[in-house]
């Protein structure tokens, strides 16, 4: 049997004949070791019977059944032969039938959370999905001679592990944006570069804080820093958002906070900024707590209207505040590159940590990022864009203005690249959503969103991506949808 099993094998198309006999005959046998054509104990044909059977030289059959030996396989018995060990692996077979008693491996319950809660991925239909820029806009040719000339350049140590927090120039050329647009106060030194928010996130989640340890979260909240969070095994403290951004008056002091994420320029997905009065009264809020401030600042390059709002950071006078961004939306998703203001006293632990933990690289494209900004292309096509997505917004504004009313209105209109809808209560935005969605359209609902709250509806309209054509078409579905559904 053991034969005929290992001859068949041998003959089978698709045998690797690349390998040598020995090797695919050790192969053969192995295999009908472990699908248990031969039983743990039986005593095995001698190897001349072997050789003799599968028509090879006995050279062969002994090299094969010398490296099955050495591997555990068999046992060798000195005057009596070889047997198959008693200490197999029980064959695929029989391990089904004995699955139902047996604890078969499982994600952990916080593996569980993390694949199944707070999802981007559901009803993930164009047009007006939010988060989504129009990177076919992105100048590609530019791009493509920026980075082949910095790896043309690139020298062996450019194409090592970063110890430094990023290519020097790229963060000289942050630094100097921030400082100007975004009015934070830094020294290029403070800025480490990341993959993006996920990983700035991530980092200050891990140095900042400790498992079990609480950050208050706005609510709703961007599902990325929930996951964040999660996965760090941080407990998080949902604080309802209001007009003016998280309210933390409505926080429960006892769930005393490690860390605060706040989204304070365009709240996520809610869209409003926070008041000044709100600015100040988290940092002291903060304060009171020992608590760290995380400032995500995800969209703020395209301001359509109101007033410029400045950052948190621009604010804080005792270095708490962690300020983070990223060129997702400017450059392109893919580019997966962030970057993180710490303060002073943590520069070093987290470029010595970020090293041990991520160790982070990527300086050609760095570089090619850098000169990018210093040529000025950066800010070319924040302007190019700027006016490609105030179009669009215009257009989705206009196409909505139908089913808007007292209890219908729109929120975070005035930044990035996407809006909110608020619904009355009675609203279902989750039905609202399915019916777009099987019109081919991503409405998201913002109780989808929320972590505690139940007083909360809406829909979460993306315009960054879809083409003016498209929200012509598109836009009038929507205001329709929501008009008979309310
Ligand atoms: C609130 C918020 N932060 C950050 C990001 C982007 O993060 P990343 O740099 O990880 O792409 C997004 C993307 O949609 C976002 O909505």
């Amino acid at each position: 049997m053991l034969s005929e099993f290992v001859s068949t094998q041998l003959a089978a198309p698709g045998a690797n004949n690349r390998h040598s006999l020995h090797r695919r005959l050790y192969e053969a046998m192995r295999r009908a070791l472990l699908e248990g054509h031969v039983a743990p104990g039986d005593r095995l044909p001698s190897s001349r019977d072997l050789a003799h059977d599968l028509a090879l030289s006995r050279n062969t059959v002994v090299a094969a059944l010398t490296q099955l030996t050495v591997e555990g396989y068999l046992v060798s018995r000195v005057g009596s032969g070889t047997y198959v060990s008693e200490h197999l692996p029980r064959p695929s077979r029989a391990r089904r039938t004995v699955s139902s008693a047996a604890q078969a491996p499982r994600l952990s319950p916080r593996g569980e959370r993390l694949s199944r809660d707070y999802c981007a991925s559901e009803l993930e239909v164009q047009p007006f999905t939010p988060g989504i820029a129009d990177f076919s806009a992105f100048p590609l040719k530019l791009w493509q001679r920026l980075q082949n000339k910095h790896w043309r350049w690139s020298y062996a140590e450019m194409l090592d592990y970063s110890t430094s927090g990023g290519y020097g120039p790229l963060r000289r050329a942050v630094a100097d944006y921030l400082r100007v647009f975004r009015a934070v106060q830094l020294d290029a030194e403070q800025v480490i570069i990341t993959t993006g928010t996920q990983q700035s996130l991530e980092l200050c989640a891990q140095l900042l804080a400790d498992h079990g340890d609480t950050v208050w979260i706005e609510d709703p909240a961007y599902w990325g820093a929930v996951k964040a969070f999660m996965a760090t095994g941080l407990k998080l403290h949902a604080v309802p958002v209001d007009a003016e951004g998280i309210a933390p008056a409505a926080a429960d002091d006892k769930a005393k906070p490690r860390l605060i994420y706040v989204t304070p320029s365009h709240q996520y997905p809610t869209g409003g900024v926070m008041s000044l009065t709100r600015r100040q009264l988290l940092l002291d809020r903060a304060r009171a707590h020992g608590a760290w401030i995380l400032e995500d600042d995800y969209d703020s390059e395209f301001r359509y209207g109101g007033p410029p709002v400045s950052s948190l950071e621009g604010l804080d006078k005792d270095e708490r505040v962690l300020y983070m961004g990223t060129f997702s939306k400017v450059m392109y998703p893919g580019i997966k590159i962030g970057y993180l203001v710490v303060p002073k006293a943590l520069v070093e632990p987290f470029k010595q940590a970020h090293y041990d933990l991520n160790r982070p690289g990527q300086l050609p494209v760095q570089a090619a990022l850098a000169e990018f900004i210093e040529q000025g292309h950066f800010a070319a096509t924040i302007r190019k864009m700027r006016q490609t997505y105030g179009e669009r917004r215009a257009a989705l504004l206009a196409a909505l203005k139908p089913c808007l009313s007292r209890e219908v209105v729109i929120s975070g209109a005035e930044q990035g690249l996407h809006l909110c809808v608020h619904l009355p209560a009675r609203g279902d935005d989750r039905a609202i959503a399915r019916k777009a969605a099987a019109q081919g359209i991503t409405l998201r609902p913002l109780s989808a969103y929320c972590l505690q709250r139940r007083d909360v509806r809406g829909l979460v309209i993306g315009y960054g991506y879809a083409p003016l054509k498209a929200i012509e078409e598109y836009g009038p579905v929507c205001a329709d949808l929501i008009s008979a559904n309310i």
